[in-house]
Formats: C-alpha cells, sequence, structure tokens
C-alpha cells in the first residue's frame, strides 16, 4: 500500500514526514548532542527546560500511594471525580479569591492543560472562523484550531506594552469572525503577569465582541511581587472566559498530567462533551492525591519559592553578562534581549545566538524570533540541591564572561 497517499492535508499530506524541516526544539536537542559529543568533559549547562526539577510534594506522592491500593479506583474516571472538582473550587477561592464556583457545572478536570488546548477548538470553531493567539506562546490552541479549518489570528506581545496584548490595534473586520482569545498568564515565554486592569478591559472587550477569553493559568500560583490574580475573579470574568489550571508547574506534578478548566458553566459543558468523547478520564488515584494537596498553600508557596531564589540569583549573573535581565512578573522564566554577537561574530537571530551557546559554550536556552530576537532562560535548570545552585550559576557566568557577548 502506499501510506503516504492517505495522510491528511492539516499534517502536510502526501509530504508528511519528508521535508527537511527541523522545530526549533529539535534543532536544540540536535545541538545539545554535537556539543556533548565535541566535549564530553563539559557539563551542558541547561538552562532550556520548561518543567520543574523537584518531585511532587510528599503529601501528595503520599496520597496516591494510598489512593492506588484501593480498589473504588481501579475503573474509568469518564469526566472527573466529584472531590478534585470541590478541591479545585476551594483552591480558587483560597488562592485567587474567586468565591462561589460550582463544582458540578463551572468546573471540570482536564489530562493536563495541553488536551484541553486541543479540544477547545473543537467546542468553537468552525471552518473560517477566527481565533486570536498571543505570540511568542505555546501554540497548541492555534495548531488545533489550523487543524480544523479555522484561521489563527497572531496577536504580538512587546516588551513596550508590558507582553500584554495591545486591543486597541485588532483589526475590527477580524475581530467580527473571531470566537476565541487564547491569552496565557503568568506568560511563557515573556515571565509577564496579567494586571487586573488589563483583566478588566479584556473582558469589557470580550463581552463588546462576543468573544469567549481563554486564559491558560498554566503558571497561576509561580507569581513574584504581585497578588495571585485569576481572570474569574473579576467582575464580568466568568461571564466570558474559561480558565485552564494545570497542577504540571504550580504542584511539580508535570508527568503525572493532571489540571482543570474553570469558567462559564455553558463552556464547561461543551468541553465535557468533547472531553467524554476523547478520553476516559485522569486515573482517579491522581485525582485524589491532587485533592490532597491543591489547596495547601504552603506546598505551592515553598515551590515558588525555590523558583523566587533561583531567578534572583539568575537575574544577576546575566545582568553581569550584560544582559537585560530583571525579575519576571510571574512564571520560572526570564526572557531577555538576545545578544547581537560574541566578540566579532555577529548573530541575525535569537536562533544563532542560542546555537553559539550551546556549540561554544555548553550553554542551552530557548531561542524565540517571531517578535524581536530574544533568549529564554529557564530557573529549572538541574543542580545537584539548592548548595549546588551557586556553582552552576558561577559557572554559568564565568562561561558567559569568556564568551565576550555584545549586546
Ligand atoms: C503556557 C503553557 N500552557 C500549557 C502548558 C502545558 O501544561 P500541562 O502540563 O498542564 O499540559 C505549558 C507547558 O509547558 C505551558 O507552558
Amino acid at each position: 500500500m502506499d501510506l503516504q497517499k492517505l495522510f491528511a492535508a492539516r499534517i502536510g499530506g502526501a509530504q508528511f514526514g519528508l521535508t527537511d524541516e527541523i522545530y526549533k526544539f529539535e534543532k536544540i536537542k540536535r545541538a545539545k548532542a554535537a556539543a556533548r559529543a565535541a566535549r564530553p568533559e563539559v557539563e551542558m549547562l541547561d538552562f532550556g527546560v520548561g518543567e520543574p526539577d523537584q518531585m511532587a510534594p510528599g503529601p501528595i506522592r503520599e496520597a496516591l500511594k494510598i489512593a492506588v491500593d484501593d480498589p473504588a479506583n481501579r475503573g474509568y474516571a469518564d469526566n472527573g471525580v466529584r472531590a478534585f472538582r470541590v478541591a479545585a473550587a476551594n483552591y480558587m477561592e483560597k488562592f485567587f479569591g474567586v468565591r462561589g464556583l460550582d463544582p458540578d457545572t463551572e468546573i471540570n478536570h482536564s489530562i493536563g492543560s495541553k488536551p484541553a488546548l486541543a479540544m477547545l477548538p473543537l467546542c468553537f470553531v468552525n471552518p473560517g472562523d477566527a481565533v486570536l493567539l498571543t505570540v511568542p506562546g505555546y501554540p497548541v490552541l492555534g495548531t488545533h484550531t489550523k487543524y480544523l479549518g479555522g484561521e489563527v489570528v497572531k496577536v504580538p506581545l512587546r516588551a513596550e506594552h508590558g507582553f500584554l496584548p495591545d486591543l486597541a490595534a485588532l483589526d475590527p473586520a477580524v475581530i467580527a469572525r473571531t470566537k476565541l482569545f487564547y491569552v496565557n498568564y503568568p506568560n511563557n515565554p515573556t515571565g509577564a503577569a496579567a494586571t487586573p486592569e488589563f483583566f478588566d478591559a479584556l473582558i469589557a472587550f470580550a463581552h463588546r465582541h462576543n468573544i469567549l477569553i481563554v486564559q491558560d493559568a498554566a503558571y497561576a500560583t509561580l507569581i513574584y511581587g504581585q497578588e495571585r490574580l485569576s481572570i474569574l475573579g473579576r467582575p464580568g470574568g466568568k461571564d466570558c472566559a474559561i480558565e485552564l489550571h494545570s497542577m504540571s508547574k504550580s504542584y511539580n506534578m508535570t508527568g503525572w498530567r493532571l489540571g482543570f478548566v474553570a469558567g462559564h458553566a455553558k463552556a464547561v459543558k461543551a468541553f465535557a462533551e468533547v472531553k467524554d468523547n476523547v478520553d476516559s478520564g485522569q486515573f482517579k488515584a491522581i485525582q485524589l492525591a491532587a485533592t490532597a494537596g491543591i489547596a495547601d498553600i504552603q506546598l505551592s508557596e515553598s515551590i515558588r519559592e525555590h523558583y523566587r531564589r533561583r531567578l534572583e540569583k539568575l537575574v544577576k549573573v546575566l545582568q553581569r553578562a550584560g544582559f537585560a535581565a530583571r525579575m519576571p512578573g510571574g512564571t520560572f522564566y526570564l526572557y531577555l534581549p538576545a545578544p547581537k554577537g560574541a566578540g566579532a561574530q555577529v548573530f541575525k537571530t535569537a536562533e544563532e545566538a542560542s546555537q553559539f551557546l550551546i556549540r561554544e559554550c555548553s550553554i542551552s536556552t530557548v531561542p524565540w524570533d517571531d517578535v524581536g530576537a530574544f533568549l529564554r532562560f529557564s530557573a529549572t535548570f538541574e543542580s545537584a540541591g539548592a548548595a549546588d545552585d551557586d556553582r552552576v550559576l558561577g559557572e554559568l557566568g564565568r562561561r558567559l564572561a569568556a564568551a565576550r557577548l555584545v549586546f
């Protein structure tokens, strides 16, 4: 058979797998492997990883051990365990001051935020509908919008606008055919946190134009120098928004795969309908383990403190190397203008800068060239413990100084 003829156009049709286009993260992976092979004695300092460096908190792991042995938890979870939805409602109140979310109609679990972002277009997007998506950013909702024949309109996040979308600059013709507006605060990769004023303006915009806001709150608890914020806690927010929360970053549960969507009851109902036709729910033991920890502020605060300490040190080291670094509003990322060269070498893009740093300095970062040239440094770097953080960061500083970066 000629399988090549069977592939759907959305993944490249008959050309699927035949082009030699290499995606950003694959390029980084290959460059890291080449640098390790060329200089096996040099430690790779990895600031490119986008997931926690630590395990999930002890009480959550202990709760899993008990739940896994309970025969009542062995079956399909379908659209979720009520105890987790109740715990999620408590968490929204305790952490974000969002009162009175109905665990039965306004919350539904998901197997992480990523699949939820893949399913939401199935609920709303018809061919030709537009979806607004901030860039740089997490692409999954956009990818699935395109799969369905929708149009993805990129909304740039610029430093001069605090990495918040400029609502006044949006094209009225596009707005008229827009169904969803994807935003993500605290933001990956820029590290920007939303302000109450921005959420209020976004809510007014959504009501004015009948657009559902999809607020990806995957980093909601990792916030510095300001209050935690949910769009659902702002006036009118629950009537025009759905917010996605995740256990991945807030509770170091990346591989466990658990999150929830909350907000407008009809949007949650549509999500549950589609989800019911896609998966059979996350393992009940995992939902019950999360239930034991999600509303415990102390657990989440110690995780946030870990990143705050590391980010503050990282900022100082990068400033000394010439980067315009300062503490982000949230997440565990620093998003910084890329160097323009090193010694006599010139970098035309952030990708060139990133490849140089991997190849010549064994330092891995993630480049972004969507809106200006930026490098993302993540405070999730590997070390042998808090004391070893200083050694890794000292080594980073020495290597960057030797590289003679030009800004
Ligand atoms: C902005 C953003 N949204 C969603 C996700 C995925 O989260 P989850 O692990 O809950 O699927 C990530 C992961 O890196 C992310 O950065």
